[in-house]
């Protein structure tokens, strides 16, 4: 991504990082978006501006990131309500239909956006779609066991699905150790119908089809941010 775009991120993440209060549980999404947003929590938390701050992180590398940046963490479990989560995703479409997962982080970012009060997304001026899938394939997890099976049903759903590589060229393992399936499904127009349809496989673990939870969007472009609630 160009300058322009990075700065452009950032600047949607730092206005999200704003909202952030002394006393929050706050969600940590992951990406390149929400790791500016963890940086601007971690400078006011060392500036003192902030305080009794603790972070969910949704994957082990935001977790080892926050770490080095000295932001508290805790766990879901001992603490199943979160405030307020900051997450990026791929692609949002104008009714707050999020397609997540490029990162493969995504059936972490679902628990906590399904455990937060109040779900933040950031994302600069390439994110926002008319539909979801028109531009990014449809990250599906997949358990190892039988994953083929999975694959095909996909298929049969018209994905053309990839399995993910890793930076060694073996598969991708996510931090569960399952996989990631990439469908490549074209605009989906229905895409309740479909998240239903992938539900009922008990191979499929989840699928980077966000919808009904994003309570805010921030977009960042050229003409500024934009902050819109659903
Ligand atoms: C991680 O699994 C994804 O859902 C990310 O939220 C997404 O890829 C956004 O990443 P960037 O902020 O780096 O574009």
């Amino acid at each position: 991504p160009s300058d322009e775009h990075a700065r452009w991120k950032r600047d949607a993440a730092e206005h999200a990082a704003e909202w952030v209060r002394s006393g929050m549980v706050v969600g940590l999404g992951a990406g390149s978006t929400a790791d500016f947003a963890l940086r601007s929590i971690a400078s006011r938390l060392a500036s003192g501006a902030l305080f009794d701050v603790l972070g969910v992180p949704c994957s082990r590398a935001v977790g080892d990131a926050a770490a080095r940046l000295g932001v508290p963490l805790t766990t879901l479990e001992a603490h199943p309500v979160v405030d307020l989560t900051i997450d990026g995703a791929d692609e949002v479409d104008p009714t707050f239909a999020l397609l997540k997962g490029a990162g493969g982080a995504l059936l972490h970012e679902k628990i906590v956006a399904q455990a937060s009060r109040r779900e933040v997304i950031v994302v600069d001026a390439s994110k926002p779609s008319p539909c979801i899938g028109t531009r990014c394939a449809l990250p599906v997890e997949v358990v190892p066991f039988g994953w083929r099976a999975e694959a095909l049903y996909l298929e049969s759903l018209g994905a053309r699905v990839r399995v993910r590589s890793g930076a060694s060229g073996a598969p991708f393992r996510t931090d569960e150790d399952n996989l990631i399936l990439d469908c490549e499904l074209g605009p989906i127009r229905a895409a309740h119908e479909l998240s239903r349809r992938l539900a009922e496989r008990a191979g499929i673990v989840e699928h980077g089809l966000f919808l009904d939870l994003a309570t805010d969007l921030v977009i960042a472009g050229a003409d500024g941010v934009r902050h819109l609630t659903r």
